[in-house]
């Protein structure tokens, strides 16, 4: 059953978004499940459905639009209500930015697993918004967005002591590149 919502999810996403944001999600999601001593499955099928409003409706409000969307792919494969619902609350407060912020275990892991996946992925995040804008404004837009993850989304301390080397690497890179600017 969770192959058949992998390669659901895989379809929906671009290949990028599923190589470099779905996967490390998923990955991050699992490692914290076990650590912490929780439903794996529950939390694969949460990472793999975090962002299914934003790979069907785009990126606003993707909170919000992912909820139902994640409702009726879950009931389509006859999963439980209780597993829907702890799947639609990862889905509502993983952004931890926005105003539901994540009650249940699960849903922690989601946010957290969330942000881990940039640390793994920093040269994407370049590539992706340079696409868009001017060097100096994508390293403005990654320096803003690993510091706001490091400060904000790393709620859990397993999650930042995981994550840990990972940030001060990267703040060291971006610190030796930022005296050229
Ligand atoms: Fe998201
Ligand atoms: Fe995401």
């Amino acid at each position: 059953m969770l192959e058949k919502i992998r390669q659901l999810v895989k379809n929906e996403a671009d290949e990028d978004d599923w190589k470099y944001h779905i996967v490390p999600v998923a990955n991050y999601a699992k490692k914290l499940a076990k650590l912490l001593k929780v439903d794996e499955e529950i939390t694969e099928l949460a990472a793999l459905l975090h962002d299914i409003g934003r790979l069907k409706f785009g990126g606003e409000d993707h909170d919000i639009t992912g909820v139902p969307e994640a409702e009726k792919i879950l009931k389509e494969h006859e999963y439980s209500q209780e597993i829907i619902d702890e799947v639609k609350h990862c889905v509502e407060s993983h952004r931890g930015s926005k105003n539901i912020s994540p009650k249940t275990t699960i849903a922690k892991i989601i946010a957290n697993a969330d942000a881990m996946a940039h640390f793994d992925v920093l040269p994407v995040f370049f590539y992706w918004r340079c696409k868009k804008s001017s060097f100096e404004e994508a390293f403005k837009w990654v320096d803003e967005k690993i510091e706001r993850d490091w400060n904000k989304k790393l709620t859990l301390p397993e999650a930042k002591e995981m994550m840990e080397e990972k940030y001060k690497a990267i703040k060291l890179v971006l610190d030796s590149n930022r005296k050229y600017m």
